[in-house]
């Protein structure tokens, strides 16, 4: 499968590290967010590390170039028709993303190939208002965090995701160094549904904010499982909101699955707005 050209619409945590993952692959990349200052904010970030990259020799000055002349900040309304494929990577909330891809829809070709780089929401959910030419054409494609250094890639399948295309997709991304798995369409697919209870049995044992027991909790997961960073740690990188939206998401999707159940520590963190790295305070402080 040959793609040229990819939309990324959301440029925070996820969409400003999946633009820049495309790029690095010699891809041009449409980046799109609703906010300007965020969208300014997600370039300003790709550049510098780009740089960094330069700096330490791992791509050459021309590529550096060429990957800062091949990334375009637009809108909705903006993106190149030509695109072979369009990644949403904005909040997750089910209307929001239903809008865009209805949006989307109307603009571009039936053969492009929309995706959602959805968490928890079962794609499926997310195409069911869509034509059915374009549902064929609609899988998710799930990037970790941080999308140019983590190789797994969860390819999900929707129910009337065409095959062949996914599979191609899936292709696509193991010949680029990544490590694509096929999952089926369930809440959580296969890493967040197990991880709900990786964050959810570390919060039950917390209870309350006690940075103590946080940073007791995450040594023993490293040091026992061999995990690289524990669960707080990696609430605090993920954003503890989107990790409660998931959460959220998941519980709901399963009926009140007592297993599944969202925990008030991760309710008040958000609440009282320390989200994690990125606003500097979460479980960890960061201003330092
Ligand atoms: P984020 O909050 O960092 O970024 C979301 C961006 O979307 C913001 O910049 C916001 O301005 C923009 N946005 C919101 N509504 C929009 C709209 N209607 N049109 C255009 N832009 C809009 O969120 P993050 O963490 O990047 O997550 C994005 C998606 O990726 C979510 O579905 C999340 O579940 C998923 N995800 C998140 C991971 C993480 O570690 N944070 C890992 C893998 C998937």
């Amino acid at each position: 499968m040959q793609i040229k050209k990819v939309a990324v619409i959301g440029s925070g945590t996820m969409g400003a590290g999946i633009a820049q993952w495309f790029l690095q692959q010699h891809i041009v990349v449409d980046l799109i967010d609703q906010s300007p200052d965020q969208l300014k904010t997600a370039i300003d970030k790709i550049f510098k590390s780009l740089d960094s990259l330069a700096s330490k020799n791992k791509i050459t000055p021309d590529d550096l170039k060429l990957f800062k002349n091949n990334l375009r900040a637009t809108d909705l309304a903006g993106i190149h028709r030509d695109v072979d494929l369009v990644i949403e990577a904005i909040v997750e909330k089910l209307e929001l993303k239903e809008k865009i891809f209805l949006d989307l829809d109307r603009s571009l070709p039936s053969k492009t190939i929309f995706a959602s780089n959805t968490s928890s929401i079962p794609i499926t959910e997310i195409a069911k208002n869509l034509p059915n030419d374009r549902k064929k054409n609609f899988l998710g494609i799930h990037f970790f965090n941080p999308a140019t250094i983590m190789k797994l890639v969860e390819v999900i399948d929707g129910f009337e995701t065409d095959r062949e295309m996914s599979k191609n997709i899936l292709n696509f991304f193991n010949q680029k160094g990544k490590v694509a798995v096929s999952c089926i369409d369930r809440p959580g697919f296969i890493v967040n549904r197990v991880a709900r209870n990786f964050y959810g049995e570390s919060l039950r044992i917390v209870e309350n904010y006690d940075l103590e027991k946080i940073k007791s909790t995450d040594q023993c997961i490293k040091q026992v499982g061999g995990f690289k960073m524990g669960p707080f740690e990696l609430m605090d990188l993920i954003g503890i909101d989107v990790n409660y939206s998931v959460t959220e998401s998941v519980y709901k999707s399963f009926f009140d699955e007592p297993r599944f159940r969202p925990h008030k520590l991760q309710k008040e963190m958000v609440s009282s707005g320390r989200l994690g790295v990125k606003t500097k305070r979460g479980f960890y402080d960061y201003e330092k």
